[in-house]
């Protein structure tokens, strides 16, 4: 570990008492999850020495820590990242990563990685809540270039990078609690502009259901730990080219904003059941 996350992870530990287990990292928009949680330890990532600053709006950058509580259950300590690092705000990709590593080496084994995408799939609707079942990595970048940490172990695991067995589990718990959810591809460009509708047909051809500019870089350092990883994209809009009206950040938190009740329900029931 280096130094400066060494000092980022000895702060952190200054201020809680218990070892997190499950770590959510929330996408634009869905910031709100962490409202459920039970006598949070809140922590404004500025107060984190060495920790990248995030300057996308509806971005707010702080971890949570605590647990998820109802009637007679009890989730497992979480870490919750409210806001992430884009690599469009200084294409520093180990910027982008540094709250994954943060999770990693607290002890976290398992992550929940959200974000707001654009649906390219006809089936789907601005609204819709989608697991992702793979990505497509169309940046050419790659967290663990120059880092010698190829964990030759999970590298090794052919399929899948993202957990089938989370992803089933999750699935069955979006079903038993009436939230319809789909499944599919989730393709990660730079941005931070959006696609043209000619990049969109070229994605829908290779296979992908959604885009968006996160994600992609924190489940590869996550699956590179060992960690289990469930993916879950907001479809806050139709991509350029599906949809007809123009795109707009406006757009993405609005959307959120009328599914966050769906999706706090499903990833609360989620952490609940993941044991
Ligand atoms: N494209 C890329 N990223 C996005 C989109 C989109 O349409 N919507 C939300 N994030």
């Amino acid at each position: 570990m280096n130094t400066q996350l060494q000092d980022s992870i000895e702060y952190l530990r200054s201020k809680i008492t218990r070892v997190p287990e499950i770590a959510v990292v929330l996408g634009s928009g869905l910031g709100d999850f962490a409202k459920q949680i039970k006598n949070p330890v809140v922590i404004p990532t500025s107060e984190i020495p060495h920790y990248p600053i995030s300057t996308v709006q509806g971005h707010a950058g702080k971890i949570i820590f605590g647990t998820l509580e109802s009637d007679d259950r009890k989730s497992n300590e979480l870490i919750v990242f409210q806001g992430r690092i884009h690599l469009y705000e200084s294409n520093d990709i180990q910027k982008v990563v540094y709250p994954i590593r943060i999770a990693a080496e607290l002890g976290v084994q398992k992550l929940i990685v959200t974000n707001a995408a654009g649906g390219i799939n006809r089936n789907f609707d601005s609204g819709t809540l989608m697991f992702i079942r793979d990505y497509i990595n169309l940046t050419g970048e790659n967290p663990l270039i120059g880092t010698k940490e190829l964990n030759e172990t999970t590298s090794l695991q052919k399929y899948p990078t993202l957990s089938t067995s989370l992803l089933n589990k999750a699935k069955s718990i979006a079903e038993m609690n009436g939230i319809l959810t789909k499944e599919g591809v989730y393709c990660w460009t730079k941005g931070p502009s959006y696609e043209t509708a000619a990049e969109i047909r070229m994605m829908a051809s290779m296979g992908a259901d959604a885009v968006g500019m996160s994600t992609v870089p924190e489940i590869i350092v996550a699956h590179n730990y060992g960690i289990e990883i469930l993916g879950i994209s907001c479809i806050t809009n139709m991509a350029t080219g599906i949809s007809l009206t123009k795109l707009n950040h406006e757009e993405v938190t609005e959307t959120a904003n009328r599914v966050k009740n769906d999706f706090t329900k499903l990833v609360n029931e989620i952490i609940f059941e993941m044991g």
